[in-house]
């Protein structure tokens, strides 16, 4: 518990979505409490026979016998409400360049986009790789793609072309979107580049590459390119939806796992819509006739997925997407924005709070943030100053907070604050939202509730976002989440505790995944990046805690021959830091590399990764009596201080 705790004001709970009773609803029946929720906040062409069916477990479906088009769900029925006018996204460019889309005007663009996507051969079923800057295609793209029933796969716009081969090859994805270029504080950086080294090769699954212009850079042109402007507004802007049965696959995202091979993590439709669309409502408090809400994140990642497309635009709310970054063309942008659109609910990172913090609060004080009435934060856990700042000088000292924990496998919001109910406690995200149920559980897979004591967070019920599997692989997908606890107990992999008062705090990953600015990125694919380079014999990665990005990645590497620490020069290290950018992402280029002679190894040949986090966070190093040799660390620790 910290020093002061935060209760709703009774103005804000009295007009408030998310309401104490659903605690007890969800309590009492659960099956009915989720259905009730699934007819709420979706509209089905046939109404499901089943809330869920757990036979198969941990294969769960949700809301059986159910058909929905999720597509027409987001767009389509609020145009035959007669909200067809209600701006859908206010689009904000990088270079300051806007687009005003209505509802109206979405569903034009979709059904073009899906019409398009037909004529390319897309069927429901088949996989569409999307790999485009934070543009309005990218939803369009999105939902067309939902439209037809056909998963999309969107990748990262940072992620190289490796990674993009993979992802698509994977997922055998027939299509690929992407653009000419893309808006990078103030220059055109290469994008389709990436995509074309990706897809060539005889073997390649990809049989066309549809091209949005962006930015008027010159692109290389292949046989199987197009533009998504000639392909696409040639198309009648009449499109009927079909409806999908509820665990239809709507789409497939690409996370890092343990292992050095990312994870497809499947979600479908019916169950996820329903979760994306009832925490947007209930945790972000979106009021679609009056909010203007925005989710900063980027479509390439889940949060972009469920509070960005689904969430808020089933439930018909009006948004900001925009394209730039906090920083450009200077540090208060964000909040111009936030001035300049009047907006009210305002959903970012940790890690973006606190390079705000860094440029000073006198830079969001030049704007009227008066607007914002809800602010919340997803991907780490937000340190309790974090929070005090975000509160103070974006909130006007009295927004609620949301600090929402959830995972790409969740598909929606698990544990976080409702803003009208809840007396907040900065630093944890709190207790699981209605519907969901979670508990901590010790070594021995026993779950407790003593205050401050360590364990393992879990999930106990099947919830209707989760995810349906890792694409291609069942037994993956069992022995990652369902086996540690054995199968009652979905393991999140995340470390947890209570405080005296049953909060939950969220301590960090316990297995080899890290967490970098709220990216997420195994140890192993980064050691496996960093040993394709030729000079690389062996490597262990760690995350080590640091004060802005919540983590950092730190490296250290055995070099084939030749050179010894001693003799290490500075340009191996930077080629190596940018050989994992090339190969993976700029995101998971290492912050420290250094270079040993050993790495420090268990006698069974395991790299004892605890030891060298307790070095990179400058502790004293744990028990290291099971090395094969624990001279190691003293020489990796001299090195170090010399460096
Ligand atoms: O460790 C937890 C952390 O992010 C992980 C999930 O990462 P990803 O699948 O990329 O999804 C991020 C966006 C939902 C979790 O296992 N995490 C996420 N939100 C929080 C968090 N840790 C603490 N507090 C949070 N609010």
């Amino acid at each position: 518990m910290t020093d002061q705790s935060y209760a709703p004001t009774s103005e804000f709970a009295a007009q408030a979505n998310g309401t104490a009773d659903l605690f007890d609803a969800a309590e009492k029946d659960f099956e009915g409490f989720w259905a009730d929720q699934a007819r709420k906040y979706v509209t089905w062409s046939t109404d499901f026979e089943q809330p869920l069916d757990w036979s198969d477990a941990p294969f769960a479906k949700w809301f059986v016998g159910g058909q929905l088009n999720v597509a027409y769900n987001c767009v389509d029925r609020h145009v035959e409400a007669g909200n067809g006018e209600r701006v859908a996204i206010h689009f904000e460019g990088a270079e300051g360049d806007t687009q005003t889309i209505t509802y109206a005007d979405l569903q034009k663009r979709v059904a073009q986009a899906a019409n398009a996507l037909t004529e390319l051969g897309v069927n429901k079923g088949d996989r569409v790789a999307i790999y485009l800057p934070m543009i309005p295609e990218a939803v369009v793209a999105m939902l067309a793609c939902a439209r037809l029933g056909a998963p999309h796969s969107v990748i990262f716009g940072g992620f190289s072309a490796d990674a993009i081969r993979s992802r698509v090859a994977d997922a055998q994805a027939r299509v690929v979107i992407t653009a000419d270029g893309q808006h990078r504080k103030g220059k055109v950086a290469p994008l389709k580049a990436a995509v074309d080294a990706a897809v060539t090769g005889e073997d390649s699954c990809v049989e066309h590459v549809l091209v949005v212009q962006r930015t008027g850079a010159d692109v290389e042109w292949h046989e199987h390119d197009l533009w998504w402007h000639e392909v696409v507004d040639k198309q009648s802007d009449q499109h009927t939806p079909e409806p999908m049965d509820s665990e239809h696959p709507l789409f497939i995202l690409y996370t890092s796992g343990t292992t050095g091979k990312p994870k497809g993590i499947l979600h479908t439709s019916g169950g996820y819509l329903t979760q994306a669309a009832y925490t947007n409502s209930i945790v972000h408090d979106v009021h679609p006739e009056s909010d203007v809400y925005w989710c900063t994140a980027d479509i390439g990642w889940v949060t972009g997925h469920s509070y960005l497309v689904y969430g808020p635009l089933a439930n018909g709310a009006t948004q900001v997407v925009f394209e730039g970054t906090p920083d450009h063309p200077h540090q208060g942008r964000w909040w111009e924005i936030v001035e300049k659109y009047k907006v009210s609910i305002l959903y970012t990172a940790p890690t973006a709070i606190r390079a705000c913090m860094k440029w000073g609060q006198e830079i969001p004080a030049k704007f009227d943030l008066s607007s914002i009435r809800v602010l919340g934060s997803v991907g780490e856990p937000i340190n309790p100053e974090a929070w005090r700042w975000y509160r103070e000088h974006i909130g006007g000292g009295s927004a609620p907070i949301v600090d929402t924990w959830w995972q790409t496998e969740t598909g929606g919001i698990m544990i976080s604050p409702l803003p009208g109910v809840t007396t907040l406690e900065p630093g944890s995200a709190q207790r699981p939202i209605p519907g969901i149920s979670a508990e901590i559980l010790d070594d021995m897979g026993e779950p407790f509730t003593e205050a401050e004591k360590v364990g393992y967070l879990v999930l106990t019920k099947p919830w209707p976002g989760m995810l349906r599997g890792i694409w291609g692989d069942n037994e993956r997908y069992k022995d990652t989440y369902w086996s540690r606890f054995g199968e009652k107990y979905y393991f999140a992999g995340d470390g947890a505790k209570y405080d005296a008062d049953g909060n939950i705090w969220l301590l960090g990953r316990v297995d080899d995944v890290m967490n970098i600015s709220g990216h997420r990125l195994s140890t192993a694919e980064i050691e496996s990046a960093l040993v394709s380079h030729h000079q690389v014999a062996e490597a262990a990665v760690v995350g080590a805690a640091d004060d802005m990005t919540g983590q950092a990645v730190w490296a250290f590497v055995i070099l084939r021959e030749g050179a010894s620490q001693g003799e290490v020069s500075d340009d191996i290290v930077n080629e190596l830091k940018a050989h994992v950018a090339k190969e993976i992402s700029p995101i998971a280029k290492p912050k420290s590399i250094m270079v040993v002679s050993e790495l420090p190894k268990t006698r069974s040949g395991k790299i004892m990764r605890r030891l060298l986090k307790d070095l990179a966070e400058g502790r004293e190093i744990g028990d290291s009596t099971t090395l094969t040799d624990s001279s190691v660390m003293d020489f990796i620790k001299s090195n170090l201080s010399k460096s």
